[in-house]
């Protein structure tokens, strides 16, 4: 196979595997009521109102999978999504989100930072970032802990609609450029959109060389 062969290969594998039914396995609140650890588990994370549930939408053709709002903290819950008992998708909690107590902010952060540190299943964290704010100080400190903990993860860019034609490569230079000192980020970031499906195609052909 040529390289472009390869390439075409490559695509097709994420859009027939996401192309496959994916259902709700579960949503929990705390620690003791995530389920067993099994199929290779993607996790969505990022700052409240980022679009992680609307990228899980988009990436599985679904409109109304994960649930979406335009209020951040609509995500309360770690939820399980099964990609046709290949792959598992984690849709998490926003963090970065004031209007709620601080108690449950405290509650959510150490939900979401117990899981993504200490899941054996876990293959690959995609880190959401809006792409008209770029990294904000509760990104980085998500960065750091995933860097010590040797997590490996991929910065997905979300909102890659609202940034104009003009604009989008200063934009890529300067989220390149934060990436520099994280060891266990991918080399490649990939531009989303979940309204024009910009991104998809790659991302899907990206997490499919994760499945089982
Ligand atoms: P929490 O669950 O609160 O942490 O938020 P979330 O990260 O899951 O965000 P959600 O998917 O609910 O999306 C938040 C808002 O952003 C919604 O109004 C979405 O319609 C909008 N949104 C998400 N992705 C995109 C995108 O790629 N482009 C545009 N223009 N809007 C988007
Ligand atoms: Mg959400």
């Amino acid at each position: 196979m040529d390289t472009e062969e390869k390439h075409a290969a490559y695509i097709e594998a994420g859009r027939h595997l996401f192309a496959q039914t994916c259902t709700f396995l579960l949503g929990a609140r705390d620690l003791e009521h995530l389920p067993q650890a099994g199929l290779p588990e993607i996790a969505f994370a990022g700052r409240s109102n980022v679009g992680k549930s609307s990228l899980i939408n988009a990436l599985t053709h679904r409109k109304t999978l994960a649930r979406t709002s335009n209020t951040p903290g609509r995500t309360r819950e770690v939820n399980f999504f099964d990609l046709s008992a290949r792959l598992c998708l984690v849709d998490l909690p926003g963090y970065g989100y004031a209007r709620v107590s601080r108690a449950q902010v405290k509650q959510w952060t150490g939900l979401v930072m117990a899981y993504l540190q200490g899941r054996p299943s876990l293959r690959r964290v995609c880190l959401l970032i809006d792409a008209r704010r770029g990294f904000m100080t509760s990104d980085r400190a998500v960065m750091q802990t995933l860097d010590a903990a040797a997590v490996s993860y991929q910065i997905v860019v979300t909102k890659w609609d609202k940034v104009k034609p003009g604009r989008r490569a200063a934009v890529q230079s300067e989220i390149r450029a934060c990436l520099v000192p994280h060891v266990a980020a991918h080399p490649e970031q990939i531009w989303t959109s979940s309204v024009t499906g910009e991104g998809m195609a790659d991302l899907r052909a990206g997490l499919a060389t994760l499945a089982n």
